[in-house]
């Protein structure tokens, strides 16, 4: 029988990481390019793979006083960097030298030195629809009869690249998309797929992708807050071709913060009355977002943060009357170079008022780049342990976004300390290792 923080999995049972791993991303913009252009730098040398946790992170095995704790990369059999083949689909012409150049992110000189590996990689003509992202317009787009033929062209092009690599991951990282609602196309996966034929409009671009890249057995992890993969549909394919999915929208500079500082409040009990967020962006996400429409799905996925944390119901007098409000202004000359404010209206003690006030100078798609590594090589590790790939959502991403995707009835946790636990003990779970709760009473007994 098993005891609580026992080992239940074997280590043994995972499959190597043996062989080339292909990461396949819709929309090489920003992120897809930082990403791209940060592995070949750190491949070369050139850099180190800062803020990724499966490169630079240690994981305690054991008690606080064996002093045994392993890189991860070192503790679990996740691919090599070395081992990585990039390949992924837009709908602007050109390479991703001149997609990263339009970016903005990376300086020319650190660009330029990677030129020709760059320019080797041109991304594939996207499915796009303007109806979904109302500031692009399509260049370089994917002509078909209906969304299923659309969807199965995508099905072809992974079929290509599978004859060059050993595993794939796809993972979004294109434009976020305007706001959906679940419908009933959404609900089965004979619905959904009679709505692919059917041109069914709550089908959107994302979700032919995914729905692609499921099909072939292949893990789907959303950088964008669209609904995409969280709708029962693409979950039950999932489950039936061992294909893990997570999202949604990658957690990185205003929320990234806030889910450090809420649960601090949270944990002291201190009250909060108002939170506002605002933004300044001027790159092509910005530029994006400053359609209303795709603005409401990130909005949705940034506003549900404090609901989950705070928990109002059970603490009403701290948190049952909290004015909580995000903004996203497209301000382009910053660029990439967001700065995000949050003004915090606290009270403690006898209710007096305090203030915190906090100014993020970042860099979104630094930001964004590690996060997007750690989950293709995190959900390959999945797709390759027994105990994850049949489980649908990987929940145990969800330190990776804004907005976890979890099992229905679920609430996410949104705590980056929780997640990070969960993350780390989901690790040491599959690999055989005794759980670590903290309660740390073996330290004090005889
Ligand atoms: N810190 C971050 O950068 C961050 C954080 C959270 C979420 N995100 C999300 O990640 C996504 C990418 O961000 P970015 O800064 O790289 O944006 P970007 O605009 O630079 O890149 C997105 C790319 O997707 C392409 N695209 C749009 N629809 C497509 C389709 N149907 N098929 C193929 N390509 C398509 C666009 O042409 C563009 O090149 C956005 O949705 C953004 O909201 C970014």
């Amino acid at each position: 029988m098993s005891t609580p923080g026992a080992a239940h999995e074997d280590a043994a049972s995972i499959k190597p990481a043996t062989g080339k791993l292909g990461i396949m991303i819709p929309g090489m913009g920003a992120v897809a390019t930082t990403l791209i252009a940060g592995v070949e730098a750190v491949r070369r040398g050139f850099a180190k793979p800062i803020g990724s946790i499966s490169q630079m992170g240690t994981i305690r095995l054991g008690k606080r006083t064996d002093g045994h704790s392993p890189l991860i990369k070192d503790f679990v059999p996740i691919a090599d960097l070395n081992d990585i083949v990039f390949t992924g689909w837009d709908i602007f012409g050109g390479n991703l030298y001149d997609a990263a150049k339009t970016a903005g992110v990376l300086e020319r000189d650190q660009l330029e030195s990677m030129r020709p590996f760059l320019e080797s990689i041109e991304p594939m003509p996207g499915v796009f629809d303007q109806h979904y992202v109302k500031r692009l317009t399509g260049q370089k787009v994917k002509v078909g009869k209906n969304k299923c033929d659309l969807a199965n062209q995508i099905r072809n092009d992974i079929a290509e690249f599978k004859t060059k690599t050993d595993r794939q991951v796809m993972i979004w990282c294109g434009s976020t998309e305007i706001y959906l609602e679940q419908t009933e196309v959404h609900q089965t996966l004979e619905v959904f797929e009679k709505g692919l034929v059917n041109d069914d409009p709550g089908i959107s671009p994302s979700m032919l992708y995914a729905w692609a890249a499921l099909k072939e057995g292949i893990p789907f992890a959303n950088g964008a807050p669209n609904l995409t993969v969280d709708i029962p549909a693409l979950r039950e394919l999932s489950k039936k071709m061992n294909a893990p999915i997570c999202g949604k929208d990658f957690k990185t500079g205003q929320t990234f913060i806030k889910t450090v500082l809420a649960p601090a409040f949270k944990t002291r009990m201190l009250g909060v009355s108002g939170w506002y967020s605002t933004n300044i962006l001027g790159n092509r996400d910005g530029e994006v977002l400053d359609d209303p429409e795709s603005f409401k799905t990130k909005e949705v996925s940034k506003l549900g943060v404090l609901e989950h944390i705070f928990q109002p119901d059970l603490h009403p007098d701290l948190y049952g009357d909290i004015y909580h409000k995000v903004r996203i202004n497209y301000y382009p000359p910053r660029g990439d170079n967001k700065e995000g404010w949050d003004n915090i209206d606290i009270f403690g003690w006898l209710g007096y008022p305090m203030q915190l006030k906090v100014d993020f100078l970042c860099r979104d798609s630094i930001l964004a780049a590690p996060l997007a590594l750690d989950l293709c090589l995190f959900m390959d590790l999945a797709a390759r342990t027994p105990g994850l790939r049949g489980l649908g959502i990987q929940e145990w991403l969800s330190f990776y976004f804004k907005d976890p995707d979890t099992a229905p009835g679920v609430y996410p946790e949104h705590d980056l300390f929780i997640q990070s636990m969960k993350l780390k003990n989901t690790l040491r779970h599959i690999m055989g290792e005794n759980l670590i709760t903290h309660l740390g009473l073996e330290y004090y007994g005889e």
